[in-house]
């Protein structure tokens, strides 16, 4: 881990710079259709980014992670979506990503969420302990990218809509 990476909320001065942290992140990005810097701007326009944190080096963003609301088939409440989730290529692999992850977590966890779930890479979330939810489904994803995780003990089942945001695309 760089020792040298902070984690803290975003503040409206760092709108830019996590544009362009998401935009570098995500270019090289194989599955990405890059508009994930949209579906952050359309967070926050609606007042659904719950949780938006940044890592810092040295005063500069070079990270960042958002949480939002997501709604669930069998009326579970409470639970949030992860993403995006970006670290600057030239800073990755140094445990920003690990830091924003286990800090947004427990940032949830203190406003009483009750489970998170996440689409990505099984190499990546499985690191974490996320795991496939038999019966939890994402319309259009496979099950073995969506990955969720319960705090409380209850496993929702049905199907997970995201943030209207998560459409955006300019
Ligand atoms: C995914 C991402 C945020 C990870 O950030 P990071 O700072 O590089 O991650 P960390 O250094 O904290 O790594 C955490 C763990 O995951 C592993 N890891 C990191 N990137 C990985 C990858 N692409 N595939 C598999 N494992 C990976 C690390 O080795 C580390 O494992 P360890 O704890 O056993 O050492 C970053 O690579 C990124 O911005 N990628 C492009 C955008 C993206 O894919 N976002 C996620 C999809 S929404």
């Amino acid at each position: 881990m760089n020792p040298k990476v902070a984690i803290r909320s975003e503040t409206d001065a760092d709108v830019g710079a996590i544009t362009e942290v998401t935009v570098a992140a995500f270019r090289t990005l194989e599955v990405s259709n890059r508009t994930e810097q949209f579906i952050i701007i359309a967070l926050r326009a609606a007042r659904a980014l719950t949780v938006s944190l940044v890592a810092e080096v040295d005063g500069r963003v070079i990270g960042h992670i958002a949480f939002s609301p997501v709604a669930i088939s069998d009326g579970t409440r409470n639970w949030y979506g992860l993403g995006p989730v970006s670290v600057l290529p030239e800073y990755q692999r140094q445990g920003a990503g690990k830091a924003l992850m286990q800090e947004g977590l427990s940032r949830l966890k203190d406003m009483n969420a009750r489970g998170f779930c996440v689409v990505g890479h099984p190499d990546y979330y499985r690191k974490f302990g996320f795991r496939n939810v038999p019966g939890l489904v994402l319309e259009g994803v496979p099950q073995e990218f969506f990955f969720a995780l319960s705090f409380d003990g209850h496993v929702p089942r049905g199907s997970v809509t995201f943030h209207d945001a998560f459409k955006a695309n300019e």
